[in-house]
């Protein structure tokens, strides 16, 4: 398995072949069976290109009373458990004491994007972000902690892990594009995007 550093975020190519991938995404068709996709608004009322629900005891929504874990999906119901699948990946690669306790799960559509940011609501920074890129490519940028800096690009492949974690905890970092249809992993085609972290 080939490793790159991305100003710290370590990717593995290929950390998933194409049959676990196959089983990773029915996983999460089970998931957004019980959680269905929705597109979080922004604080000031925009409504994202990304289209996202989450699995485990705490998912991530954003609204006008902005980011935040919470207990509930906002139509109402309880998050369904993180697959099996996705927590063994967990185990193998986040080095981490503790299982993770919520599954982010993005969709991209075409001309979807995600604009730089850093993953700053989890209570307890010591620990990973882990994020499989499933799908279409995506042209995944990454900066410093502090804003502004320069950044560099890498386009993500189906398969791809990176660990965001250690003193890459808090870069900045985003999704420029996606080649809507270059992978054919999703029938319609599109890109998924799990994140699994410890949130509370
Ligand atoms: C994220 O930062 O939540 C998503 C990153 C990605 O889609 O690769
Ligand atoms: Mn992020």
């Amino acid at each position: 398995m080939d490793r790159v550093d991305l100003r710290g975020v370590a990717v593995f190519r290929g950390a998933l072949d194409p049959e676990a991938q196959v089983r990773v995404l029915s996983d999460l068709r089970a998931v957004l069976a019980g959680a269905p996709l929705f597109r979080p608004e922004t604080r000031r009322g925009r409504k994202m290109s990304v289209r996202m629900t989450s699995a485990g005891r705490v998912g991530w929504i954003s609204d006008r009373r902005g980011y935040r874990y919470a207990a509930r999906h906002p139509g109402g119901g309880a998050w369904p458990d993180i697959p099996q699948s996705l927590l063994a990946l967990w185990d193998a690669h986040a080095g981490a004491d503790r299982a993770p306790d919520t599954c982010l799960v993005n969709f991209y559509g075409e001309g979807a994007r995600m604009g730089l940011h850093q993953d700053r609501d989890e209570a307890d920074l010591s620990h990973p972000v882990l994020s499989l890129s499933l799908g279409d490519e995506a042209l995944f940028r990454v900066g410093n902690v502090a804003s502004g800096a320069p950044t560099e690009s890498l386009w993500l492949r189906s398969g791809d892990l990176a660990v965001i974690g250690g003193a890459a905890r808090l870069v900045h970092h985003g999704v420029d594009r996606i080649r809507f249809g270059s992978s054919s992993l999703l029938p319609d085609g599109g890109r998924v995007n799990v994140t699994l972290r410890v949130a509370t």
